[in-house]
C-alpha cells in the first residue's frame, strides 16, 4: 500500500464508524499562539477537550500536518541520522468528544483497523498500558487473548499523556510493531528497550483527568479519546521497511535529489533534503516566509541545513526549488494548499538558495580553517560560530551539524556571550545618537502622568490639558511659534500605528500635522504652533473629520481585501504590511503569482459585494487568546496587549486597534489601482475607496471615451479597433520597406565581370531592414552576381557581401570578407554565399571596393 492509500483507508475506516472527517488545520496553530507549530493531531481540538468550546460532532478523524522543529519538540538535529525522525510528519488520529466512546471502542477500532483492514500479523503486535489502568489491560486481554508478556504495564510518564502542565490528560496505551530479530532493541520496560526492532506505531490517549494548576488532578466530567499514528511509521510497516525514509514517498524524493545532484551516494544527505523539502514547502504554503526570528527563522534554519547538504553532494546548481513539483504531485491531492502555493514556494526557495549560496562557500572555508587544528572531543570557539552566524548567515545548529561528524562541539556559552555583546554594542551606538535623551523625556512623562487616554473611537473633538511640550530634544514650559510636540492628558487624535497614519486637525488655533505614539502609550501631537501653547492650560483638540473618514474607509476596506484574498487564494495569504492613509490603502501579502486582470476584477467585485451588503462594524474587546480562538485574523509574531479590539465587518474578523466605518456601506466603493511584486513571494495591492475611487474610475472612463471618439467607434469596440489598426500598420510597414528598398536599389553600380555582375553601392545611415530589402531586390534581378552593399554609420561602416549563381565558381563571400577586413578593418564573417562585416573604416572600405573592382576584371 502506498502512503496516499493508507491515509485514505484510515479516514474511510473511521468515516464508516460515523466519524466526521475534518481537514488538517494549519501548521500555524490559530487557537494557541504560544505554540510555535502544530505538533499533534489534537491541537485543533484542544478547546473541545477542555470544554471551552462545544463541538457540533462527537467523533472526528484527521490526518494532521505536524512540525517538530523548534520550541519544545525539536527533532531538527536528528534528521538524516535516524530512521524515524522528521521535521514534518502527518499524524493520523481519531477523536471522541463529550463522552461519546471511550477505551473499549477506541481499542477495538484500532485493533480492527490494524489487523483486519491493514491485515497486519497480530503476532507482531505488542501493547503497552499505564500500570494502573486495569480497565485498558482487561479490554486488550479480552480482545487479543495476549498474555502479560505482550500487554506490558508501564509505570512511567511514557504511558501517561498530557497536553501541557495543566489541562486534560490521561493514561495512554501504545501499539508496537516488531520489525523482526534482524534489528537491535528490546520491548519497553526491558533493559535493552529502544532500538529499531519494536516500534511504537499508534498511541491511544484516554483523556480522563484534568490537571489543575495547584497540582491536583480531577476526573473530567466527560472523558475523551485522542489517538495519534504517524503515517510514516505505519507506511514503513506496510511496505516492509524499517527505515521510514525507505518508503515510497521518500524513495521518490531521494531518487529525484540523486538525479539532480548526479550523486547517488551520501544517503544521509538525500534523507535530509527530502525531509527538509517537505517541511519547507508546507510551512511556506501556510504563510511562513524565511526571516531572522520566530517561525520564519525555524524555516530558514531548515532550508539552510538542506542547502548545506546539497552543497555536500557537490551539486553546483540551486536545487531545492527544482524538487518542489515532485512533492506537489505526490502530496497535493491530500493537501491542495501545496498546489495553490506552488509558485510561491518555488520562488521563496530559489531566492533563499541564491542568497545563502553567496555566503555558504566562504563560510564553510572559514569554518574549515578555524576548526582545522581541532580533534574529536574539542570545542569550536563561540566567537567563530557567532561570526559565521552574523556575517555568513550560518544558524548555530548548522555549524554544530557540520562539526558533528568529527565529534567536535561548539562552545555555546561563548556564542551567547558574543551575541549579547553585539546587542550591547548596537544599543550603545543607538544611545549615542541623541535619541536616548528623547527616550528619557518620554519615560519621565509616562512616569509623571501615565499613558494618554485615547477618545478617538467615540469622538473627534475634545478639550484636553497640556501635560508637556517638547521642542527639539528639550522639554519646555511654553511655545510661541514653530514646530513642537505636545502631549495632553487625553486626545481624540489617532497616533500612527498598525499601518494607519496619525490624524491631522487643529489644536485650538494651531495645526496638528501628525500624531505619533511614544514609549508606553504616550501620544505626541506634532504641531505647527502659531498661537502660544503653555503647559497646564486647556486646549481644544479637533480632528479633521473629513480626512479621518477617508482613513476609516480605507482601513475597513483593507480588512475586507484581506478576507477576500484569503477566500479566493487560500490560507497561505497572510498580511505582510499595510499603509492606510486618506488617499489610498496599500496591502502587502504573501503570494507570489501575479494576479491576472480577471483575478483582480474578482477581488474588486467581492470587496464591493461586502460593501453593498452594508454589514455593521462590530467591535468587541477580548483577550488575544479568546479572539484568535474565535477565528480572528491576527498578525504572526505581533505582540498584543492583554485586551484587544476585535473588529468584525461581515465575515471579516481581525484584531485591530485602528478606526473603522460604522457599516461596510460607508466605504462607498473599492477600486484597485495597482498590483505588483515587492519581494520574493510578496505582492502589493494599492487601492482607493469612496469618492477618490469614483474619481479614479471616472478618469479611466474618460480616457476610454476619448479613445473611442478619436477611433470613431463604440467604447466596447476600442480593443478590436486597436488590434486591426496594429495589423494595418504592420502590413503598411512591410510595403513601405519594400518600396524603400526598390528606391534604394534603383541606382546601384553594376559592372559586368567574368560571367557575373559585380554590383555595389555605398549607402549612408539606412536601417538594417532596408539594407536587407535592397539586397533581396538586387539578388532577384541579378541571379549571377557579386553584391557588396556598404552602409556608413557615423565614423564606421558595415558591409554585406553576397555571391550568387555563376559567381560562386570564382568567388567566396567569406574570402571577400577577409579581403575587406585586411584592407579596412572591422569584424564579422559568414559562409561562401553570404558574409557581413561591421566596424570597418569608411574611407578604406571605398579603396578596398576599388581594388576589388580592379581585380575582378570588370568590363
Ligand atoms: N496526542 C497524542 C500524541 O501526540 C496522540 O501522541
Amino acid at each position: 500500500m502506498e502512503l496516499n492509500q493508507i491515509r485514505t483507508s484510515f479516514l474511510d475506516f473511521f468515516k464508516g464508524l460515523n466519524h466526521r472527517i475534518v481537514p488538517s488545520s494549519s501548521l500555524i496553530s490559530h487557537n494557541d499562539p504560544s505554540l510555535l507549530f502544530t505538533n499533534a493531531g489534537m491541537v485543533q481540538f484542544k478547546n473541545y477537550f477542555t470544554g471551552t468550546e462545544v463541538p457540533t460532532f462527537t467523533r472526528a478523524a484527521t490526518s494532521q500536518k505536524c512540525i517538530r522543529a523548534g520550541g519544545k519538540h525539536n527533532d531538527l538535529e536528528n534528521i538524516g541520522y535516524t530512521a524515524r525522525h522528521h521535521t514534518f510528519f502527518e499524524m493520523l488520529g481519531n477523536f471522541s468528544f463529550l463522552g461519546d466512546y471511550f477505551k473499549e471502542f477506541a481499542i477495538e477500532a484500532a485493533w480492527k483497523y490494524l489487523t483486519e483492514v491493514l491485515s497486519i500479523d497480530r503476532n507482531r503486535l505488542y501493547i503497552t498500558v499505564y500500570h494502573e489502568d486495569d480497565e485498558a489491560y482487561n479490554i486488550w486481554q479480552k480482545l487479543t487473548g495476549f498474555s502479560s508478556s505482550k500487554i506490558i504495564r508501564i509505570a512511567t510518564n511514557d504511558n501517561f499523556w498530557a497536553m501541557g502542565d495543566v489541562g486534560p490528560c490521561g493514561p495512554c496505551s501504545e501499539i508496537l510493531f516488531d520489525h523482526g530479530d534482524k534489528y537491535q532493541g528490546g520491548l519497553p520496560g526491558t533493559p535493552d528497550e529502544g532500538g529499531d526492532r519494536y516500534i511504537e506505531i499508534w498511541n491511544l490517549v484516554f483523556m480522563q483527568y484534568e490537571q489543575l494548576s495547584y497540582g491536583k488532578r480531577v476526573a473530567l466530567p466527560k472523558p475523551a479519546v485522542d489517538t495519534g499514528m504517524g503515517i510514516e511509521r505505519i507506511t514503513a510497516v506496510m511496505q516492509g521497511v524499517n527505515d521510514n525514509y525507505d518508503m515510497d514517498l521518500f524513495l521518490k524524493l531521494r531518487r529525484a535529489s540523486s538525479e539532480l545532484s548526479k550523486n547517488e551516494g551520501q544517503i544521509a544527505s538525500h534523507k535530509v533534503i527530502a525531509d527538509h523539502l517537505r517541511s519547507s514547502c508546507f510551512l511556506i504554503a501556510d504563510g511562513v516566509v524565511p526571516s531572522n526570528e520566530g517561525r520564519g527563522y525555524v524555516l530558514r534554519r531548515i532550508m539552510r541545513r538542506a542547502m548545506r547538504h546539497i552543497h555536500m553532494l557537490g551539486g553546483k546548481d540551486l536545487m531545492l526549488h527544482k524538487l518542489v513539483p515532485i512533492l506537489v504531485t505526490e502530496m497535493s491531492e491530500a493537501y491542495p494548499e501545496l498546489k495553490r502555493a506552488e509558485s510561491v514556494i518555488k520562488s521563496v526557495l530559489e531566492s533563499e538558495e541564491e542568497r545563502f549560496g553567496e555566503t555558504l562557500d566562504r563560510g564553510l572555508k572559514i569554518l574549515a580553517s578555524a576548526s582545522e587544528h581541532l580533534k574529536a572531543g574539542d570545542q569550536l570557539s563561540g566567537e567563530v560560530a557567532f561570526n559565521l552566524y552574523d556575517t555568513y548567515g550560518f544558524p548555530l545548529d548548522l555549524t554544530k551539524d557540520i562539526l558533528r561528524g568529527r565529534n567536535i562541539s561548539v562552545n555555546e556559552i561563548s556564542f551567547e556571550e558574543a551575541m549579547e555583546d553585539q546587542k550591547k554594542r548596537a544599543k550603545a551606538a543607538w544611545a549615542g545618537s541623541g535619541e536616548q535623551a528623547e527616550e528619557k523625556i518620554w519615560h519621565q512623562i509616562y512616569h509623571d502622568h501615565g499613558a494618554t487616554q485615547f477618545l478617538g473611537y467615540e469622538t473627534h473633538e475634545s478639550k484636553a490639558k497640556v501635560l508637556a511640550i517638547i521642542v527639539g530634544n528639550t522639554k519646555v514650559e511654553e511655545v510661541e511659534q514653530g514646530r513642537a510636540i505636545v502631549v495632553t492628558d487625553k486626545t481624540p487624535f489617532y497616533a500612527e500605528s498598525g499601518g494607519q497614519v496619525g490624524d491631522i486637525g487643529l489644536a485650538s488655533k494651531n495645526t496638528v500635522l501628525d500624531v505619533k505614539k511614544y514609549s508606553q502609550g504616550i501620544f505626541g501631537h506634532h504641531i505647527e504652533v502659531v498661537s502660544k501653547i503653555r503647559v497646564e492650560e486647556e486646549i481644544f483638540l479637533s480632528v479633521d473629520n473629513n480626512n479621518r473618514s477617508k482613513i476609516r474607509a480605507n482601513h475597513s476596506a483593507t480588512h475586507l481585501l484581506n478576507k477576500v484574498l484569503r477566500d479566493i487564494f487560500g490560507e497561505h495569504i497572510t498580511q505582510k504590511g499595510s499603509i492606510v492613509n486618506a488617499e489610498k490603502l496599500r496591502f502587502d501579502f504573501s503570494h507570489n503569482k501575479q494576479l491576472s486582470s480577471e483575478e483582480l476584477a474578482l477581488v474588486e467585485e467581492k470587496v464591493n459585494q461586502m460593501i453593498v451588503e452594508n454589514k455593521p462594524a462590530i467591535v468587541d474587546l477580548s483577550t488575544p487568546k479568546e479572539a484568535i480562538e474565535k477565528g480572528a485574523m491576527a498578525l504572526f509574531g505581533e505582540k498584543y496587549g492583554d485586551e484587544v479590539r476585535v473588529v468584525s465587518l461581515g465575515s471579516s474578523v481581525e484584531l485591530c486597534g485602528g478606526t473603522h466605518v460604522s457599516r461596510t456601506g460607508d466605504i462607498g466603493y473599492f477600486k484597485i489601482v495597482s498590483e505588483e511584486s515587492v519581494a520574493a513571494g510578496i505582492r502589493r495591492i494599492e487601492a482607493m475607496t469612496g469618492m477618490a475611487a469614483v474619481v479614479f474610475s471616472n478618469t479611466k472612463q474618460q480616457v476610454l471615451k476619448s479613445l473611442a471618439t478619436s477611433l470613431k467607434c463604440a467604447e466596447v469596440e476600442v480593443i478590436n479597433k486597436v488590434y486591426s489598426l496594429q495589423a494595418e500598420i504592420k502590413s503598411l510597414g512591410k510595403d513601405s520597406s519594400h518600396y524603400k528598398g526598390e528606391y534604394l536599389a534603383s541606382d546601384v553600380i553594376i559592372k559586368s565581370a567574368d560571367g557575373y555582375n559585380f554590383i555595389y553601392k555605398i549607402f549612408s545611415h539606412i536601417d538594417n531592414n532596408s539594407l536587407k530589402a535592397v539586397l533581396d531586390i538586387i539578388k532577384k534581378k541579378n541571379p549571377h552576381s557579386l553584391i557588396c552593399l556598404v552602409n556608413e554609420l557615423n565614423d564606421q561602416a558595415t558591409i554585406i557581401i553576397s555571391v550568387l549563381g555563376n559567381a560562386i565558381e570564382k568567388l567566396k563571400a567569406n574570402d571577400i570578407a577577409k579581403f575587406f577586413t585586411e584592407k579596412a578593418g572591422g569584424r564579422g564573417g559568414g559562409n561562401v554565399n553570404l558574409a557581413q562585416l561591421g566596424g570597418c573604416d569608411p574611407h578604406k572600405i571605398k579603396e578596398a571596393l576599388k581594388a576589388l573592382e580592379e581585380t575582378s576584371h570588370v568590363k
